[in-house]
């Protein structure tokens, strides 16, 4: 049962009470909302990700495509600050972490502030399995961001009802399809109004015929300008709402660019046998 304190918790979970994320609106199109630069991570001898850059502006939904284990998750979770990273630079809405020479973070409280304006929306939904859909939305603004509670509750039905759950707010997370088990996480990570959102295959966990409603509400962040990375195997969806495209082999950018390019006229041969080999 993911808790606050569990290996994948909520990153906004974490967050100094009493700090509040600026709005995804008030960040300002064309300004990087997030920027890496040389990230290095290594699990003991094995090097997983190295040298990894990549910049995100305001408003970009940059598509992270690769085959299994070429550091998709791991890269994002280092955004964040679920992994520590060996090396190298993190930028979010243009603050950069402070990290020691090891890439341990220096400063707790900055990458506390910073994680509640980052939302992940995981493979596995990781909904509190005890709290409604209402209580799983209105738990971090309240007891994190210290909103009160009636104005979390009229935020959260608004953000239920925009992912179509609306009637479900008194369920729990084992009475509902993962679809909207998916979607109500979508909701929770909006609660915190992230000026970022991470997406770690959100659809892969879903029986087919559930993947389109997930689909739809993140074509409809994407729309409404939500600065996202997603990680995902939906090669047709990334080609659609993405901005940008950033293929990742062996934990390494091995080519990246607009969704035409990449995935109309790839150059490298691992890109075109990866494409291949995932129509
Ligand atoms: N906590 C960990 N300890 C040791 N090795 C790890 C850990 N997390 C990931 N790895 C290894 O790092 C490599 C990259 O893993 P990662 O999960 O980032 O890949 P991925 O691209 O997300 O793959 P997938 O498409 O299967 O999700 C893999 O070889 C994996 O076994
Ligand atoms: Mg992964």
């Amino acid at each position: 049962m993911p808790t606050a304190a569990s290996a994948d918790p909520d990153p906004a979970a974490t967050a100094t009470p009493g700090t509040r994320p600026p709005s995804a609106a008030q960040g300002q199109s064309g300004q990087d909302a997030v920027r890496i630069e040389g990230l290095h991570k290594s699990f003991g001898t094995l090097e997983v990700l190295k040298g990894v850059s990549l910049t995100a502006k305001q408003g970009d939904v940059v598509a992270i495509i690769g085959g299994s284990g070429s550091g998709k998750s791991t890269m994002l979770r280092c955004i964040n600050f679920l992994e520590t990273p060996s090396a190298g630079k993190i930028v979010i809405d243009g603050e950069e972490i402070e990290m020691r020479a090891d890439g341990s973070p220096a400063n707790r409280r900055q990458i506390e502030r910073i994680r509640t304006r980052l939302a992940m929306v995981f493979q596995s939904f990781n909904l509190w399995t005890h709290r409604t859909l209402l209580e799983n939305v209105i738990e971090v603004p309240i007891h994190v961001l210290k909103v009160p509670r009636a104005e979390a509750i009229a935020q959260a039905r608004t953000l239920l009802q925009r992912v179509g759950l609306a009637n479900k707010e008194d369920s729990f997370p084992a009475f509902l399809s993962g679809g909207q088990q998916q979607r109500a996480a979508i909701a929770r990570a909006l609660a915190v109004d992230p000026s970022v959102m991470l997406f770690d295959e959100p659809t892969s966990a879903l029986d087919p015929e559930l993947v389109g409603e997930v689909l739809t509400v993140i074509r409809d962040l994407a729309a409404e300008g939500r600065t996202m990375l997603l990680v995902t195997h939906e090669m047709r969806f990334a080609r659609e709402v993405a901005d940008h495209v950033v293929y990742l082999y062996q934990g390494q950018i091995e080519e990246q660019g607009p969704p035409a390019e990449v995935f109309g006229n790839p150059k490298s041969d691992r890109l075109r046998q990866f494409l291949q080999s995932v129509s």
